[in-house]
């Protein structure tokens, strides 16, 4: 089984995204760790643990990351218009009984890189901060990781953010242009990708009859996520941007691919462009 690291921001697609990894067979989690993005980080990890406790998967562990950028910018963007103020659809969940391990996530990345050369995937679904302190704190870190996959940019199509950035990359830019130029092998999937995946009013209605405690759990918080859809996108379904990325850790010939090298713009008005060029091949592939 393909042992893999989720760092993640959860958030309603990441929700679904966790879920899909602990639902695959082809899948080891080796542990969550967490960052800002759609909530604080605080908030990312109390979430977490909820998501494992919610279905009896608290024999995986969680580890707390950065609560500011890799720059130590504290004034984050925090998508609580998309996902709730709790990040899961203004549920009001009770605290989690289980706690994150004493360990930042970034030290938790380098400790299975070591333990596992060669062999974790890391699937990126928030801003990137986490796996550029991993970059810095280990130089051999990019050689150890097997494979980063990363929800991240927006090639040949407009942010969601602003029309140059994608919400993760914006989150935080230097720590995305760390992580695309470190060496690593990296998959990216980006708004191109995901903005062909939804799912539809008529899915969600499907998602409803099934005797399932995660479609449960899922229909219960995804509410608030069809509304932002509708009213921003003006579309009858939601785009599922972080199963999506998982789904490419599953099967990756799901997917198709463009290999080339990405750079991130870290600064001006088009900070957090994710800028591709495809004549090169050196150290990223993005699909
Ligand atoms: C990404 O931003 C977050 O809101 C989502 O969870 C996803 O990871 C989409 O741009
Ligand atoms: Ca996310």
């Amino acid at each position: 089984r393909k042992k893999v690291i989720i760092d993640t921001d959860p958030g309603i697609d990441d929700a679904m995204a966790i879920f899909v990894a602990l639902r695959s067979p082809e899948l080891e989690v080796l542990g969550l760790t967490t960052t800002f993005g759609n909530v604080h980080t605080a908030l990312a990890t109390r979430n977490a643990l909820h998501l494992l406790e919610a279905v009896g998967r608290t024999d995986i562990p969680v580890a707390e990351g950065s609560h500011v950028t890799i720059r130590k910018a504290s004034k984050l963007r925090i998508a609580s218009f998309v996902h709730g103020s709790d990040g899961l659809g203004n549920q009001n969940f009770p605290q989690p009984a289980t706690k994150p391990v004493d360990q930042s996530a970034a030290a938790f990345m380098v400790e299975q890189a070591n333990l596992y050369p060669g062999q974790v995937t890391v699937v990126a679904l928030g801003p990137l901060t986490n796996l550029a302190l991993a970059v810095e704190l280990d130089p051999l870190f990019s050689k150890k990781i097997g494979q980063i996959i990363i929800l991240g940019g927006a090639y040949s199509v407009n942010g969601n953010v602003n029309p140059a950035a994608e919400a993760n990359i914006f989150g935080d830019p230097d720590a995305a242009d760390i992580v695309f130029t470190c060496g690593a092998d990296i998959l990216a999937v980006g708004l191109n990708v995901t903005h062909q995946v939804v799912l539809t009013d008529a899915d969600r209605e499907k998602l409803e009859q099934c005797d399932s405690k995660y479609a449960r759990y899922l229909c219960k918080i995804m509410g608030i996520y069809f509304d932002y859809h509708k009213d921003a996108y003006f579309i009858k379904g939601v785009y599922l941007h972080d199963p999506t990325t998982l789904i490419a850790a599953v099967n990756p010939s799901l997917l198709t691919y463009t290999e080339g090298v990405v750079r991130v713009q870290t600064v001006g008005i088009t900070r957090g462009l994710t800028v591709f060029d495809n004549t090169k091949k050196k150290c990223v592939i993005h699909c």
